[in-house]
Protein backbone atom coordinates (compact mmCIF):
# COMPACT_ATOMS: atom_id res chain seq x y z
CA UNK A 1 0.00 0.00 0.00
CA UNK A 2 1.78 3.73 -0.93
CA UNK A 3 2.50 6.05 1.81
CA UNK A 4 1.75 9.53 2.29
CA UNK A 5 2.90 11.71 4.69
CA UNK A 6 1.56 15.35 4.82
CA UNK A 7 1.80 18.13 7.41
CA UNK A 8 0.28 21.62 8.20
CA UNK A 9 2.41 24.36 9.55
CA UNK A 10 2.48 24.01 13.50
CA UNK A 11 0.70 27.19 14.50
CA UNK A 12 2.45 29.75 16.89
CA UNK A 13 0.90 29.17 19.80
CA UNK A 14 0.61 33.43 20.96
CA UNK A 15 -2.90 33.97 19.79
CA UNK A 16 -6.24 32.03 18.68
CA UNK A 17 -7.39 30.26 15.59
CA UNK A 18 -8.67 31.76 12.95
CA UNK A 19 -9.56 31.71 9.34
CA UNK A 20 -6.25 31.26 7.59
CA UNK A 21 -4.98 28.64 9.92
CA UNK A 22 -8.22 26.45 9.39
CA UNK A 23 -7.95 26.92 5.83
CA UNK A 24 -4.26 25.50 5.61
CA UNK A 25 -5.51 23.17 8.35
CA UNK A 26 -8.71 22.29 5.76
CA UNK A 27 -6.94 22.10 2.68
CA UNK A 28 -4.46 19.42 4.00
CA UNK A 29 -7.23 17.00 5.67
CA UNK A 30 -8.84 17.40 2.02
CA UNK A 31 -5.67 15.69 0.55
CA UNK A 32 -5.13 13.53 3.19
CA UNK A 33 -8.62 12.02 3.12
CA UNK A 34 -8.58 12.02 -0.65
CA UNK A 35 -5.21 10.04 -0.51
CA UNK A 36 -7.24 7.73 2.26
CA UNK A 37 -9.98 7.49 -0.44
CA UNK A 38 -7.40 6.20 -2.93
CA UNK A 39 -5.98 3.01 -0.39
CA UNK A 40 -3.06 4.79 0.43
CA UNK A 41 -1.58 4.78 3.93
CA UNK A 42 -1.88 8.14 5.26
CA UNK A 43 -0.08 9.99 8.13
CA UNK A 44 -1.15 13.58 8.71
CA UNK A 45 0.37 15.86 10.95
CA UNK A 46 -0.35 19.43 12.46
CA UNK A 47 0.55 20.88 15.93
CA UNK A 48 1.57 23.84 17.36
CA UNK A 49 4.82 25.83 17.93
CA UNK A 50 5.53 26.89 21.45
CA UNK A 51 8.64 28.63 21.59
CA UNK A 52 10.27 32.05 21.54
CA UNK A 53 9.83 35.64 21.89
CA UNK A 54 6.36 35.92 20.33
CA UNK A 55 5.27 33.58 22.81
CA UNK A 56 7.25 35.04 25.54
CA UNK A 57 6.36 38.60 24.85
CA UNK A 58 2.52 37.65 24.32
CA UNK A 59 2.62 35.67 27.73
CA UNK A 60 4.35 38.55 29.37
CA UNK A 61 1.18 41.13 28.24
CA UNK A 62 -1.45 38.60 29.01
CA UNK A 63 0.45 38.14 32.72
CA UNK A 64 0.59 34.73 32.45
CA UNK A 65 3.49 32.51 32.19
CA UNK A 66 4.22 30.77 28.90
CA UNK A 67 3.48 27.67 30.02
CA UNK A 68 -0.29 28.97 30.79
CA UNK A 69 -0.43 30.27 27.45
CA UNK A 70 0.39 28.05 24.87
CA UNK A 71 -1.28 25.07 26.98
CA UNK A 72 -4.38 27.45 26.66
CA UNK A 73 -3.75 28.40 22.83
CA UNK A 74 -2.41 24.77 21.98
CA UNK A 75 -6.18 23.07 23.50
CA UNK A 76 -8.25 26.02 21.19
CA UNK A 77 -6.30 24.88 18.06
CA UNK A 78 -6.83 20.59 18.93
CA UNK A 79 -10.34 21.49 19.81
CA UNK A 80 -11.20 23.98 16.81
CA UNK A 81 -9.85 20.73 14.09
CA UNK A 82 -12.35 18.55 16.11
CA UNK A 83 -15.27 20.87 15.37
CA UNK A 84 -13.83 21.01 11.86
CA UNK A 85 -14.28 17.63 11.21
CA UNK A 86 -10.36 17.91 10.63
CA UNK A 87 -8.73 14.14 11.05
CA UNK A 88 -5.18 14.51 11.57
CA UNK A 89 -3.17 11.38 13.15
CA UNK A 90 -0.86 13.12 15.41
CA UNK A 91 -0.75 16.72 16.77
CA UNK A 92 2.61 17.49 17.98
CA UNK A 93 3.39 20.42 20.37
CA UNK A 94 6.86 21.46 20.26
CA UNK A 95 6.99 21.50 24.37
CA UNK A 96 6.51 18.19 24.69
CA UNK A 97 9.58 15.95 25.68
CA UNK A 98 9.39 13.70 22.54
CA UNK A 99 10.73 16.68 20.66
CA UNK A 100 12.85 18.27 22.92
CA UNK A 101 15.08 15.84 23.36
CA UNK A 102 14.91 14.84 19.72
CA UNK A 103 16.18 18.23 19.17
CA UNK A 104 18.62 18.30 21.64
CA UNK A 105 19.77 14.87 20.27
CA UNK A 106 20.40 16.49 16.34
CA UNK A 107 21.64 19.64 17.94
CA UNK A 108 24.70 17.74 19.41
CA UNK A 109 24.98 15.62 16.64
CA UNK A 110 25.13 18.53 14.00
CA UNK A 111 27.48 20.49 16.95
CA UNK A 112 30.23 17.50 17.26
CA UNK A 113 30.16 17.25 12.64
CA UNK A 114 30.93 20.96 12.27
CA UNK A 115 27.78 22.16 10.96
CA UNK A 116 27.91 25.09 13.54
CA UNK A 117 30.14 28.04 14.47
CA UNK A 118 30.36 31.01 17.03
CA UNK A 119 30.59 34.48 16.16
CA UNK A 120 29.78 37.98 16.60
CA UNK A 121 26.26 38.99 15.52
CA UNK A 122 26.19 42.81 14.68
CA UNK A 123 22.64 44.53 14.09
CA UNK A 124 19.93 46.69 15.27
CA UNK A 125 18.23 46.32 18.16
CA UNK A 126 15.67 47.98 20.41
CA UNK A 127 15.89 47.27 23.80
CA UNK A 128 12.14 47.70 24.41
CA UNK A 129 11.12 45.75 21.65
CA UNK A 130 14.20 43.10 22.69
CA UNK A 131 14.67 42.52 19.25
CA UNK A 132 17.40 42.68 16.21
CA UNK A 133 15.67 43.98 13.22
CA UNK A 134 17.14 43.74 9.50
CA UNK A 135 19.07 46.56 7.06
CA UNK A 136 15.47 46.30 5.24
CA UNK A 137 13.00 46.79 7.81
CA UNK A 138 14.39 49.91 9.43
CA UNK A 139 13.59 52.82 7.44
CA UNK A 140 14.49 55.66 9.56
CA UNK A 141 17.06 54.42 12.11
CA UNK A 142 13.37 54.34 14.61
CA UNK A 143 12.11 51.05 15.40
CA UNK A 144 9.73 49.73 12.87
CA UNK A 145 6.96 48.61 15.20
CA UNK A 146 4.61 51.26 14.72
CA UNK A 147 3.77 50.93 18.88
CA UNK A 148 7.05 51.83 19.77
CA UNK A 149 9.33 53.60 16.96
CA UNK A 150 11.89 54.50 19.47
CA UNK A 151 15.31 54.78 18.32
CA UNK A 152 17.89 51.43 17.17
CA UNK A 153 20.75 50.58 19.15
CA UNK A 154 23.98 49.31 16.92
CA UNK A 155 24.91 45.46 19.16
CA UNK A 156 26.96 43.20 19.10
CA UNK A 157 26.19 39.61 20.16
CA UNK A 158 27.99 36.33 20.51
CA UNK A 159 25.78 33.59 18.73
CA UNK A 160 26.21 30.24 17.03
CA UNK A 161 25.63 29.75 13.33
CA UNK A 162 24.64 27.00 11.28
CA UNK A 163 26.45 26.79 7.77
CA UNK A 164 23.91 27.31 5.42
CA UNK A 165 25.50 28.97 3.20
CA UNK A 166 27.49 25.85 1.61
CA UNK A 167 24.55 24.22 1.08
CA UNK A 168 23.35 26.91 -1.78
CA UNK A 169 24.49 25.37 -5.33
CA UNK A 170 23.08 21.77 -5.09
CA UNK A 171 19.93 23.42 -3.33
CA UNK A 172 19.79 25.18 -6.85
CA UNK A 173 20.22 22.52 -8.71
CA UNK A 174 17.84 20.49 -6.89
CA UNK A 175 14.80 22.98 -7.47
CA UNK A 176 15.82 23.35 -11.23
CA UNK A 177 15.60 19.62 -11.63
CA UNK A 178 12.36 18.94 -9.57
CA UNK A 179 10.29 20.84 -10.77
CA UNK A 180 7.53 19.19 -7.92
CA UNK A 181 9.58 20.10 -4.95
CA UNK A 182 8.23 23.76 -4.90
CA UNK A 183 4.31 24.35 -5.96
CA UNK A 184 3.36 26.39 -7.39
CA UNK A 185 5.29 27.47 -9.94
CA UNK A 186 5.46 31.44 -8.95
CA UNK A 187 7.15 30.72 -5.70
CA UNK A 188 9.27 28.12 -6.97
CA UNK A 189 10.59 31.17 -8.86
CA UNK A 190 10.71 33.31 -6.34
CA UNK A 191 12.76 30.82 -4.01
CA UNK A 192 15.24 30.56 -7.15
CA UNK A 193 15.21 34.56 -7.43
CA UNK A 194 16.11 33.99 -3.94
CA UNK A 195 18.76 31.66 -4.48
CA UNK A 196 20.31 34.39 -7.20
CA UNK A 197 22.09 36.06 -4.25
CA UNK A 198 24.58 34.44 -2.21
CA UNK A 199 23.04 32.40 0.75
CA UNK A 200 24.45 33.45 4.45
CA UNK A 201 24.89 30.86 6.80
CA UNK A 202 21.86 30.46 9.69
CA UNK A 203 22.14 32.36 13.19
CA UNK A 204 20.26 29.76 15.18
CA UNK A 205 20.87 30.65 18.91
CA UNK A 206 19.55 33.50 21.21
CA UNK A 207 21.68 34.15 24.09
CA UNK A 208 19.13 33.28 27.38
CA UNK A 209 19.55 36.56 28.62
CA UNK A 210 16.96 38.06 25.64
CA UNK A 211 15.09 35.01 25.15
CA UNK A 212 14.91 32.22 27.84
CA UNK A 213 11.44 30.42 26.92
CA UNK A 214 13.28 27.78 24.35
CA UNK A 215 15.24 24.79 24.18
CA UNK A 216 18.77 25.24 25.69
CA UNK A 217 21.18 24.49 23.69
CA UNK A 218 22.51 21.15 24.77
CA UNK A 219 26.76 22.63 24.25
CA UNK A 220 26.12 25.98 25.28
CA UNK A 221 23.74 26.57 28.69
CA UNK A 222 23.93 30.29 28.12
CA UNK A 223 21.83 30.39 24.95
CA UNK A 224 18.04 28.99 23.71
CA UNK A 225 17.44 27.86 20.08
CA UNK A 226 16.18 30.42 17.39
CA UNK A 227 12.82 29.11 17.28
CA UNK A 228 12.28 28.25 13.60
CA UNK A 229 15.63 25.90 13.39
CA UNK A 230 13.55 24.38 16.48
CA UNK A 231 9.85 24.29 14.79
CA UNK A 232 10.91 23.06 11.58
CA UNK A 233 12.49 19.82 12.92
CA UNK A 234 8.79 18.67 14.37
CA UNK A 235 8.45 17.47 10.89
CA UNK A 236 10.96 14.55 11.51
CA UNK A 237 10.96 14.29 15.38
CA UNK A 238 6.73 13.80 15.66
CA UNK A 239 7.61 10.50 12.97
CA UNK A 240 10.42 9.61 15.72
CA UNK A 241 13.42 10.69 14.71
CA UNK A 242 16.09 9.71 15.85
CA UNK A 243 15.00 7.45 18.39
CA UNK A 244 12.57 5.50 16.43
CA UNK A 245 14.38 4.90 12.97
CA UNK A 246 11.79 1.85 12.12
CA UNK A 247 8.89 4.36 12.22
CA UNK A 248 10.33 7.49 10.94
CA UNK A 249 11.68 5.43 8.00
CA UNK A 250 8.24 4.46 7.37
CA UNK A 251 7.55 7.96 6.67
CA UNK A 252 9.87 10.06 5.86
CA UNK A 253 10.31 12.00 3.52
CA UNK A 254 7.10 13.48 3.90
CA UNK A 255 5.06 13.42 0.70
CA UNK A 256 3.50 16.65 0.81
CA UNK A 257 4.46 19.87 2.94
CA UNK A 258 0.83 22.36 2.86
CA UNK A 259 2.04 25.83 3.90
CA UNK A 260 1.50 29.66 3.45
CA UNK A 261 3.34 31.73 1.04
CA UNK A 262 4.87 33.72 3.76
CA UNK A 263 7.24 30.82 4.91
CA UNK A 264 8.55 29.95 2.08
CA UNK A 265 12.15 30.89 2.75
CA UNK A 266 12.33 28.80 5.80
CA UNK A 267 10.28 25.61 4.17
CA UNK A 268 12.18 25.91 1.13
CA UNK A 269 15.62 27.11 1.95
CA UNK A 270 16.07 26.60 5.91
CA UNK A 271 14.70 23.08 5.79
CA UNK A 272 16.45 21.29 3.19
CA UNK A 273 19.90 22.61 4.35
CA UNK A 274 19.03 21.34 7.46
CA UNK A 275 17.85 17.62 6.29
CA UNK A 276 20.91 17.90 4.30
CA UNK A 277 23.31 18.19 7.15
CA UNK A 278 21.53 15.71 8.62
CA UNK A 279 22.01 13.31 5.61
CA UNK A 280 18.33 13.00 5.28
CA UNK A 281 16.69 13.27 1.93
CA UNK A 282 14.02 15.98 1.19
CA UNK A 283 10.16 16.31 1.26
CA UNK A 284 8.92 15.58 -2.25
CA UNK A 285 6.36 18.45 -2.80
CA UNK A 286 5.83 21.89 -0.49
CA UNK A 287 2.77 23.32 -1.67
CA UNK A 288 2.36 26.86 -0.52
CA UNK A 289 -0.97 28.48 -0.72
CA UNK A 290 -2.21 32.28 -0.82
CA UNK A 291 -3.75 34.30 1.40
CA UNK A 292 -7.33 34.84 2.57
CA UNK A 293 -8.12 38.29 2.96
CA UNK A 294 -11.71 39.33 4.24
CA UNK A 295 -14.20 41.15 2.36
CA UNK A 296 -10.98 42.36 0.38
CA UNK A 297 -9.01 43.49 3.40
CA UNK A 298 -5.99 42.04 5.13
CA UNK A 299 -7.58 40.35 8.28
CA UNK A 300 -6.34 42.03 11.71
CA UNK A 301 -7.00 42.21 15.36
CA UNK A 302 -6.97 46.33 14.69
CA UNK A 303 -9.67 46.19 11.92
CA UNK A 304 -11.87 44.24 14.01
CA UNK A 305 -12.43 41.80 10.99
CA UNK A 306 -10.42 38.58 12.20
CA UNK A 307 -12.83 36.00 11.06
CA UNK A 308 -13.22 32.60 14.07
CA UNK A 309 -13.72 29.49 12.81
CA UNK A 310 -15.72 28.14 15.45
CA UNK A 311 -18.20 31.59 15.13
CA UNK A 312 -19.00 30.67 11.43
CA UNK A 313 -20.20 27.27 11.58
CA UNK A 314 -22.09 27.79 14.85
CA UNK A 315 -24.01 30.54 12.91
CA UNK A 316 -27.56 29.43 11.69
CA UNK A 317 -28.07 28.54 8.50
CA UNK A 318 -31.75 30.43 7.98
CA UNK A 319 -33.57 32.80 10.50
CA UNK A 320 -36.44 30.51 9.84
CA UNK A 321 -34.60 27.90 10.92
CA UNK A 322 -32.32 28.51 13.88
CA UNK A 323 -31.47 24.91 14.74
CA UNK A 324 -29.87 24.51 11.95
CA UNK A 325 -26.48 25.56 11.96
CA UNK A 326 -23.73 26.19 9.32
CA UNK A 327 -21.24 23.21 10.22
CA UNK A 328 -18.32 22.10 9.43
CA UNK A 329 -18.45 21.02 5.77
CA UNK A 330 -19.99 24.13 4.36
CA UNK A 331 -17.39 25.81 5.77
CA UNK A 332 -14.76 23.63 4.52
CA UNK A 333 -16.15 23.76 0.91
CA UNK A 334 -16.49 27.37 0.89
CA UNK A 335 -13.09 27.54 1.39
CA UNK A 336 -11.48 24.93 -0.79
CA UNK A 337 -13.68 25.96 -4.24
CA UNK A 338 -13.10 29.62 -3.64
CA UNK A 339 -9.12 29.86 -3.71
CA UNK A 340 -7.78 29.80 -6.85
CA UNK A 341 -4.39 27.38 -6.56
CA UNK A 342 -1.41 29.68 -5.36
CA UNK A 343 -3.73 32.93 -5.18
CA UNK A 344 -5.06 35.28 -2.47
CA UNK A 345 -8.71 34.99 -1.90
CA UNK A 346 -11.30 37.36 -0.60
CA UNK A 347 -13.92 36.10 2.18
CA UNK A 348 -17.29 37.14 1.50
CA UNK A 349 -20.57 36.62 3.65
CA UNK A 350 -22.07 37.06 -0.03
CA UNK A 351 -19.89 34.40 -1.86
CA UNK A 352 -20.32 32.33 0.63
CA UNK A 353 -23.89 32.87 0.57
CA UNK A 354 -24.31 32.25 -3.23
CA UNK A 355 -21.14 29.55 -3.27
CA UNK A 356 -23.54 27.30 -0.49
CA UNK A 357 -26.83 27.69 -2.31
CA UNK A 358 -25.53 27.11 -5.86
CA UNK A 359 -23.01 24.26 -5.14
CA UNK A 360 -24.69 22.48 -2.31
CA UNK A 361 -28.59 23.25 -2.06
CA UNK A 362 -28.70 23.62 -5.40
CA UNK A 363 -26.99 21.00 -7.08
CA UNK A 364 -26.05 18.36 -4.38
CA UNK A 365 -28.52 18.85 -2.05
CA UNK A 366 -31.54 19.26 -4.24
CA UNK A 367 -30.34 16.47 -6.80
CA UNK A 368 -30.00 13.97 -3.75
CA UNK A 369 -33.95 15.09 -2.18
CA UNK A 370 -35.34 14.55 -5.76
CA UNK A 371 -34.74 11.37 -6.72
CA UNK A 372 -34.74 9.44 -3.36
CA UNK A 373 -38.48 11.17 -3.74
CA UNK A 374 -39.11 10.27 -7.13
CA UNK A 375 -38.00 6.35 -6.03
CA UNK A 376 -40.38 6.36 -3.56
CA UNK A 377 -42.92 7.66 -5.42
CA UNK A 378 -42.45 5.80 -8.26
CA UNK A 379 -40.48 2.45 -7.15
CA UNK A 380 -41.37 2.14 -3.81
CA UNK A 381 -38.54 2.53 -2.28
CA UNK A 382 -36.59 0.08 -3.67
CA UNK A 383 -33.73 0.12 -6.30
CA UNK A 384 -35.10 -0.57 -9.65
CA UNK A 385 -33.99 -2.73 -12.38
CA UNK A 386 -30.91 -2.23 -13.49
CA UNK A 387 -31.11 -0.67 -17.86
CA UNK A 388 -30.26 -2.93 -20.36
CA UNK A 389 -28.23 -0.25 -21.73
CA UNK A 390 -26.23 3.24 -20.82
CA UNK A 391 -27.83 6.60 -21.44
CA UNK A 392 -25.79 9.24 -22.03
CA UNK A 393 -25.86 10.47 -18.88
CA UNK A 394 -24.85 7.01 -17.63
CA UNK A 395 -21.98 6.81 -20.03
CA UNK A 396 -20.77 9.95 -18.99
CA UNK A 397 -20.28 8.87 -15.27
CA UNK A 398 -18.22 5.23 -16.71
CA UNK A 399 -16.23 7.06 -19.41
CA UNK A 400 -15.03 10.47 -17.78
CA UNK A 401 -16.06 10.53 -14.09
CA UNK A 402 -15.10 6.85 -12.68
CA UNK A 403 -11.68 6.18 -14.63
CA UNK A 404 -10.65 9.73 -13.54
CA UNK A 405 -10.95 9.57 -9.97
CA UNK A 406 -8.05 7.31 -8.79
CA UNK A 407 -5.77 10.36 -10.41
CA UNK A 408 -7.63 13.39 -9.30
CA UNK A 409 -7.72 11.75 -5.71
CA UNK A 410 -3.90 11.54 -5.70
CA UNK A 411 -3.10 14.89 -7.39
CA UNK A 412 -3.55 17.17 -4.38
CA UNK A 413 -5.41 19.77 -6.14
CA UNK A 414 -8.96 19.32 -4.44
CA UNK A 415 -10.83 21.29 -6.69
CA UNK A 416 -10.39 19.91 -9.68
CA UNK A 417 -11.98 16.57 -7.64
CA UNK A 418 -14.74 19.24 -6.88
CA UNK A 419 -14.99 20.71 -9.87
CA UNK A 420 -15.80 17.06 -11.98
CA UNK A 421 -18.28 16.12 -9.38
CA UNK A 422 -20.24 19.05 -9.65
CA UNK A 423 -19.82 19.12 -13.28
CA UNK A 424 -21.74 15.71 -13.31
CA UNK A 425 -24.39 16.82 -10.52
CA UNK A 426 -25.35 19.28 -12.98
CA UNK A 427 -25.63 16.68 -15.67
CA UNK A 428 -27.78 14.58 -13.66
CA UNK A 429 -29.76 17.53 -12.94
CA UNK A 430 -30.30 18.11 -16.69
CA UNK A 431 -30.78 14.05 -16.99
CA UNK A 432 -33.74 14.15 -14.88
CA UNK A 433 -35.41 17.59 -17.15
CA UNK A 434 -34.99 15.82 -19.79
CA UNK A 435 -36.28 12.01 -19.07
CA UNK A 436 -38.90 13.74 -16.72
CA UNK A 437 -39.52 11.07 -14.57
CA UNK A 438 -43.37 12.46 -13.20
CA UNK A 439 -44.16 12.59 -17.22
CA UNK A 440 -43.48 9.04 -17.78
CA UNK A 441 -45.14 7.59 -15.12
CA UNK A 442 -48.22 9.37 -15.65
CA UNK A 443 -47.92 7.82 -19.50
CA UNK A 444 -46.92 4.41 -18.38
CA UNK A 445 -43.61 4.23 -19.54
CA UNK A 446 -42.78 1.91 -16.58
CA UNK A 447 -39.65 0.65 -17.70
CA UNK A 448 -37.76 4.26 -18.69
CA UNK A 449 -38.69 5.48 -15.31
CA UNK A 450 -37.19 2.59 -14.03
CA UNK A 451 -34.12 2.74 -15.93
CA UNK A 452 -33.84 6.64 -15.66
CA UNK A 453 -34.36 5.90 -11.70
CA UNK A 454 -31.96 3.60 -11.39
CA UNK A 455 -29.11 5.51 -13.05
CA UNK A 456 -29.70 8.32 -11.35
CA UNK A 457 -29.60 6.49 -7.62
CA UNK A 458 -26.47 5.00 -8.60
CA UNK A 459 -25.18 7.66 -9.50
CA UNK A 460 -25.85 9.30 -6.13
CA UNK A 461 -24.08 6.62 -4.34
CA UNK A 462 -21.24 7.54 -6.48
CA UNK A 463 -21.15 10.94 -5.19
CA UNK A 464 -21.93 9.66 -1.81
CA UNK A 465 -18.09 8.01 -1.71
CA UNK A 466 -16.69 10.62 -4.39
CA UNK A 467 -17.37 13.44 -2.13
CA UNK A 468 -16.43 12.04 1.20
CA UNK A 469 -13.07 14.41 1.36
CA UNK A 470 -15.42 17.61 0.85
CA UNK A 471 -18.16 16.70 2.67
CA UNK A 472 -17.00 14.49 5.49
CA UNK A 473 -19.82 14.85 8.17
CA UNK A 474 -22.53 15.01 5.40
CA UNK A 475 -21.66 11.72 3.42
CA UNK A 476 -22.50 9.93 6.79
CA UNK A 477 -26.06 11.36 5.90
CA UNK A 478 -25.88 10.12 2.40
CA UNK A 479 -24.61 6.52 3.04
CA UNK A 480 -27.31 6.23 5.05
CA UNK A 481 -29.51 5.58 2.00
CA UNK A 482 -27.67 3.14 0.55
CA UNK A 483 -27.03 1.19 4.06
CA UNK A 484 -29.53 -1.93 3.09
CA UNK A 485 -28.84 -1.35 -0.79
CA UNK A 486 -26.30 -4.25 -1.24
CA UNK A 487 -23.25 -2.27 -2.03
CA UNK A 488 -19.82 -3.61 -0.98
CA UNK A 489 -16.11 -3.68 -2.19
CA UNK A 490 -14.81 -0.82 -4.49
CA UNK A 491 -17.85 1.83 -4.88
CA UNK A 492 -16.31 3.47 -7.72
CA UNK A 493 -17.63 1.18 -10.02
CA UNK A 494 -21.11 1.45 -12.23
CA UNK A 495 -24.33 -0.89 -11.55
CA UNK A 496 -23.50 -1.88 -7.69
CA UNK A 497 -26.89 -1.15 -6.49
CA UNK A 498 -28.83 -4.44 -6.31
CA UNK A 499 -32.57 -3.95 -7.46
CA UNK A 500 -35.57 -4.58 -5.34
CA UNK A 501 -33.07 -3.53 -1.93
CA UNK A 502 -34.61 -0.70 0.38
CA UNK A 503 -33.36 2.72 -0.17
CA UNK A 504 -34.25 5.37 2.55
CA UNK A 505 -34.75 8.94 2.55
CA UNK A 506 -31.71 10.97 3.26
CA UNK A 507 -33.38 14.21 5.00
CA UNK A 508 -32.64 17.68 3.60
CA UNK A 509 -29.06 17.84 3.23
CA UNK A 510 -28.58 21.35 2.84
CA UNK A 511 -31.43 24.21 3.80
CA UNK A 512 -31.12 27.17 1.55
CA UNK A 513 -29.16 29.99 3.53
CA UNK A 514 -31.13 33.41 3.42
CA UNK A 515 -29.68 36.79 3.38
CA UNK A 516 -28.46 37.79 7.07
N1 LIG B 1 4.96 28.82 13.58
C1 LIG B 1 5.18 29.19 12.24
C2 LIG B 1 5.24 27.98 11.34
C3 LIG B 1 6.28 26.97 11.70
S1 LIG B 1 6.22 25.58 10.68
C4 LIG B 1 7.57 24.69 11.04
C5 LIG B 1 4.05 30.11 11.77
N2 LIG B 1 2.90 30.04 12.48
S2 LIG B 1 1.60 30.92 12.22
O1 LIG B 1 0.73 30.70 13.33
O2 LIG B 1 1.93 32.26 11.92
O3 LIG B 1 0.87 30.24 11.01
C6 LIG B 1 1.23 30.58 9.72
C7 LIG B 1 0.40 29.79 8.75
O4 LIG B 1 -0.99 29.97 9.00
C8 LIG B 1 0.58 30.25 7.32
O5 LIG B 1 1.71 29.68 6.71
C9 LIG B 1 -0.70 29.76 6.70
O6 LIG B 1 -0.62 28.38 6.54
C10 LIG B 1 -1.71 30.09 7.78
N3 LIG B 1 -2.21 31.46 7.66
C11 LIG B 1 -2.16 32.44 8.60
N4 LIG B 1 -2.84 33.53 8.12
C12 LIG B 1 -3.28 33.28 6.88
C13 LIG B 1 -4.15 33.94 5.98
N5 LIG B 1 -4.61 35.16 6.18
N6 LIG B 1 -4.55 33.26 4.87
C14 LIG B 1 -4.18 31.97 4.65
N7 LIG B 1 -3.38 31.32 5.49
C15 LIG B 1 -2.68 32.01 6.46
O7 LIG B 1 4.24 30.79 10.80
Amino acid sequence: MPKFYLTTPIYYANDVPHLGHAYTTILADTIARQHRLAGDEVRFLTGTDEHGDKIEEAARRQGVTPRQLVDAVSGKFRSLWTELAVANDDFIRTTEDRHKLAVRDILTRLHKEGHFYKAAYEGWFCTPCERFWTEKEITDGNCPNPECRRPLQKLVEENYFFRMGRHQAWLVDHIRKHPEFIQPELRRNEVLGFLAKPLGDLCISRPKSRVSWGIPLPFDGEYVTYVWFDALLNYITAIGYPFEMRTFQRWWPADLHVIGKEIVTTHCVYWPTMLAALDLPLPRTILAHGWWLVEGEKMSKSKGNVIDPAEVIARPIDSMMPERRVGPDTFRFYLLREMPPGQDASFTQERFRTTYNADLANNIGNLFSRVLTMVEKYASGKVPARPAEPSAFARSVTEELLPAIPGLLRKDRPEETIALILAHGDRANRFIEERKPWELAKKGETALLAETLYELVEFLRILSATLEPFLPTTVQQMRAAFAEAGVSGNPFRWGLLEPGRPLRKAGILFVKMGVR
